[in-house]
């Protein structure tokens, strides 16, 4: 019996051989209706062989059941051995490299990473960093406005200066990298674009130092020890000298070069003016310090030799297939 079970190879005959068992009138249905008068050994032995039966039946429906399930999903296997097509790799975009460059160069100059909010009251972005209400940034062309409390788009990174002198007090020597924006579109403009802020502020901080500070942060950019600084004096509310940064560059290899004669702007910098660190609750009489902001993508294309800004924010694949890393 166990072995017929065994090479039953379908389900219907292993029904139909169950109900030929254990049916009505079934061979092993009929022993036990005779159960009762049966001694107590027979009885024993006449549930074991039916248990062991039913165990036999249930084992042999498993092994069939599985084997369907398997031959049914055998079309779907999946064949793990097999090479997979090549997935596209990506490329990093020139401003994220960018952006990680100057971190690193940062963060080895012993400045600390800091941001802040992209949409700004006019206080962090104007007011607190000594813009009176009729400076042209206030402009309705320059700045766009939203309604609320915080109520622009920020135009620079330069609240960042403010929040972090409140956050954590003096000294500060911090770099901020972050997306700002203005009205205005054209070749070297987009309504978009990103900066970084530098702040020092400690008791013995010089214009000196302002300049070392800008000289080597230009030598680790470009891995140059041909960085001639031009300083030209300039004018922003925040700062007390403003000066306006130039480097010497060579136009045939895109490199950094002394006694070139052409100069390319860089950025703004300056000493911070007494009004900023009062407005972040800093006493000008004892603490003073230096900022400096660059645009990114300047600095971006300048390093990497690309040259129209607006491209940066096109998403054309095959620009970044070009121009990424
Ligand atoms: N915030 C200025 C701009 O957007 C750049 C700048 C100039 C930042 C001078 C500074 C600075 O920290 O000292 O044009």
């Amino acid at each position: 019996m166990f072995k017929t079970i065994k090479n039953i190879n379908n389900l219907d005959d292993l029904q139909k051989l169950y109900s030929d068992t254990f049916g009505k009138n079934g061979t092993m249905a009929v022993r036990l209706k005779e159960m009762k008068s049966l001694n107590d050994a027979e009885r024993v032995v006449l549930n074991k062989e039916k248990d062991e039966f039913q165990n036999a039946f249930k084992a042999r429906q498993t092994e069939l059941e599985d084997a369907a399930m398997m031959e049914s999903l055998a079309p779907e296997k999946i064949d793990t051995t097999r090479t997979p097509a090549p997935t596209p790799i990506g490329k990093i975009h020139p401003l994220t490299k960018i952006l990680a460059d100057i971190g690193r160069i940062f963060e080895g100059m012993g400045y600390v990473q800091a941001a802040g909010p992209e949409i700004e009251t006019d206080w962090y972005c104007f007011d607190a960093l000594n813009i009176p209400p009729y400076h042209p940034a206030r402009d309705m062309h320059d700045t766009f406005f939203l309604n609320g409390i915080e109520n622009v788009m920020r135009t620079h990174t330069s609240g960042i200066q403010i929040r972090e002198m409140e956050k954590h007090g003096v000294p500060v020597k911090i770099f901020a990298p972050g997306a700002v924006y203005r009205k205005e579109m054209d070749a070297t403009h987009t309504p978009m674009f990103y900066q970084y802020e530098g702040l020092v502020i400690d008791k013995n901080i010089t214009f000196a130092n302002l300049i070392s500070e800008i000289k080597i942060f230009f030598e680790k950019v470009f891995d140059s020890k041909e960085i001639e600084l031009r300083i030209r004096p300039s004018y922003f509310p925040f700062t007390e000298p403003s000066i306006e940064v130039d480097i010497e560059w060579d136009k045939t290899t895109g490199r950094p070069s002394k006694n070139t004669g052409v100069w390319i702007e860089m950025g703004g910098a300056g000493m911070v003016h007494p009004n900023v660190l009062r407005n972040a609750g800093v006493d000008p009489t004892k603490y003073q310090g230096f900022a400096f902001g660059q645009g990114l993508e300047r600095l971006a294309m300048l390093k990497y030799g690309v040259n129209d800004m607006r491209k940066f924010y096109d998403g054309d694949i095959r620009w970044l297939e070009a121009n990424g890393f």
